[in-house]
């Protein structure tokens, strides 16, 4: 694996991964353990975030304090890039959330744009694009290249799972992209799903299967 690709390893990843890969598991479950994972991927992805220095008062004595100095965008990618929206608010309460709505074409794999909230100037100093699923990576690969469009030198790729077509297709088309996982799957399969994988993430968090 080339070393802009992230993969967590953990126990505890290994743990909430297989609460999501249990077709048994509530969509109550499932968005917990979305939610866990997504802060576990975002403390990996933000770790070279830079902060500027200043004094802090504490009740003692005054110490060296940090502030986020950057202007940091999150893009979900509609549906189910929203449920890691709130564990990266968390982390980063001053993030701006902006939201990109694609579909995969069913007969096709093809990803279809149908909504933009990208505005067309003042980019965001780094963005994080948001969807627990890379399956053949064209959603991302979309969504990346509206980014990038936008004027954004600084993307990350944030995916719960991933393929190891869709991590191959994102190093080649866009390397400077680094792209962080829970884990990379074995491969997909005839119809553009995830193996062993979990289903579909936006069905499974909006309980919307069948
Ligand atoms: C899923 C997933 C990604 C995309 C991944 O969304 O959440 O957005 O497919 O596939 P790709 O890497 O082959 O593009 P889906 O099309 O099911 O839309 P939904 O979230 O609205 O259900």
């Amino acid at each position: 694996m080339k070393h802009d690709v992230k993969v967590i390893k953990h126990p505890l990843v290994d743990c909430h991964l297989t609460t999501l890969r249990d077709k048994a598991t509530s969509g109550a479950g499932f968005r917990q353990a979305v939610k866990m994972l997504s802060t576990l991927l975002a403390y990996e992805a933000t770790a070279n975030l830079k902060t500027t220095v200043r004094p802090v008062e504490t009740p003692i004595v005054t110490c060296d304090g940090h502030d986020l100095n950057r202007r940091v965008g999150l893009v979900p990618i509609l549906r189910a890039g929203v449920a890691m929206v709130e564990p990266m608010l968390d982390l980063i309460p001053t993030s701006e959330v902006w939201h990109l709505g694609m579909y995969r074409d069913e007969a096709t794999a093809q990803p279809v744009h149908y909504y933009s909230k990208l505005p067309e100037d003042s980019p965001v100093d780094v963005a994080f694009v948001l969807d627990p699923m890379l399956a053949t990576g064209g959603s991302a690969l979309m969504a990346i290249d509206s980014i990038k469009k936008w004027g954004v030198t600084e993307i990350k790729m944030l995916s719960i799972i991933a393929s190891p077509e869709g991590i191959a297709r994102l190093q080649n088309e866009c390397p400077e992209v680094q792209v962080h996982t829970c884990v990379v799957d074995q491969r997909l399969n005839e119809d553009h799903f995830i193996v062993p994988g979990l289903g579909d993430a936006g069905d499974r968090i909006f309980n919307t299967i069948g």
